[in-house]
């Protein structure tokens, strides 16, 4: 199965680390969001930051100007459709993505895998909703996406193993490494992540620890580049917020019981970084 075009639905965060690493690895790369700020914003973003790995002589000019003349932005979703894989990396809210498939199914062709960034949602349940479930799969990234060397591959149900092959075969060319996962709530990283993070948040909520004490303890006692509050601040309260109720609901075991301060915080709107102020201010 031969891939060389790339559409990528959403050019938040993630969505444009998925098209600054897809472009420099040699896919045209079409990128789209309903906002056209989010598109020119992106843009530059990921100019920036290929200019960042310039410097650091992790990439040439010549291959950066090459990367950034292969990625196109549209605000029409359509014209992702002909696109020989589409990495769906929108709001993680179920409807949402559910909508953008609905909408992209009469624009594919019949080759095009389509796929999910998602963080939590069922794979299978998103599938069962499109004309291919058999050509669905979950891909999922993680931030930075252009740092982080792991991407999960989540296997639907109905996943074939073309279909499955020809996603490592993508991850091997993006040079990062394959995690296989099968398909329950949150996969594999947030399965274990977001309850530590839960947990973290529940020592400040009992007053075990401030959020310096709890950050420096975890950085220098367990070696992790950065402490789970700042983390959890660097992910977004609410993304973490909606993957502890995804496993809350999903696995049905009080353990995942979000902590009421990530919530409190969540309805404040102090989502962390993208906000200016989470469980640290940065106004
Ligand atoms: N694009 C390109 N390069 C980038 C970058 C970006 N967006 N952000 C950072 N970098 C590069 C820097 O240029 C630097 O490169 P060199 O190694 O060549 O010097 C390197 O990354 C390190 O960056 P910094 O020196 O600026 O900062 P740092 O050393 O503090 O590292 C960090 C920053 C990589 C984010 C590090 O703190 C880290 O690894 N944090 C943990 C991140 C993490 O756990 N991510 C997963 C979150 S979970 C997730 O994503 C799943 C989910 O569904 C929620």
């Amino acid at each position: 199965m031969d891939i060389s075009s790339v559409g990528v639905v959403g050019a938040g965060q993630m969505g444009n680390g998925i098209a600054h690493v897809f472009a420099l690895a040699g896919y045209h790369v079409i990128l789209t969001d309903v906002n056209e700020a989010a598109l020119t914003n992106a843009i530059a973003l990921i100019d920036r930051n290929i200019e960042r790995q310039v410097t650091r002589g992790k990439v040439s000019a010549e291959d950066k100007a090459a990367a950034m003349s292969r990625i196109k932005t549209t605000l029409v979703l359509a014209e992702v459709g002909p696109c020989d894989l589409i990495i769906e990396a929108a709001t993680e809210r179920e409807t949402v993505k559910q909508a953008i498939f609905e909408d992209l199914l009469p624009h594919l062709k019949p080759h095009t895998i389509l796929t999910s960034n998602t963080s939590s949602i069922s794979i299978t349940r998103l599938a069962s909703r499109t004309d291919r479930p058999e050509k669905f799969m979950g891909f999922h990234f993680m931030n930075p996406v252009p740092v982080m060397q792991l991407v999960e591959l989540i296997r639907g149900i109905a996943t074939d193993q073309e279909t499955w092959d020809a996603m490592h075969a993508v991850v091997r060319k993006l040079g990062k490494t394959a995690a296989s996962a099968e398909d329950f709530p949150a996969f594999i990283v947030n399965r274990i992540l977001m309850p530590m993070i839960n947990e973290a948040v529940y020592t400040l909520y009992e007053g075990v620890g401030s959020v310096k004490s709890i950050d420096e303890s975890l950085k220098l006692g367990a070696n992790h580049p950065m402490g789970p509050l700042e983390l959890a601040d660097f992910i977004g309260l609410d993304t973490c917020l909606a993957i502890m109720n995804v496993l809350h609901d999903g696995l049905a075991d009080t353990k995942y019981r979000p902590c009421p301060l990530l919530t409190k915080y969540v309805e404040a709107g102090w989502l962390g970084r993208k906000t200016q102020r989470g469980f640290y201010d940065y106004r």
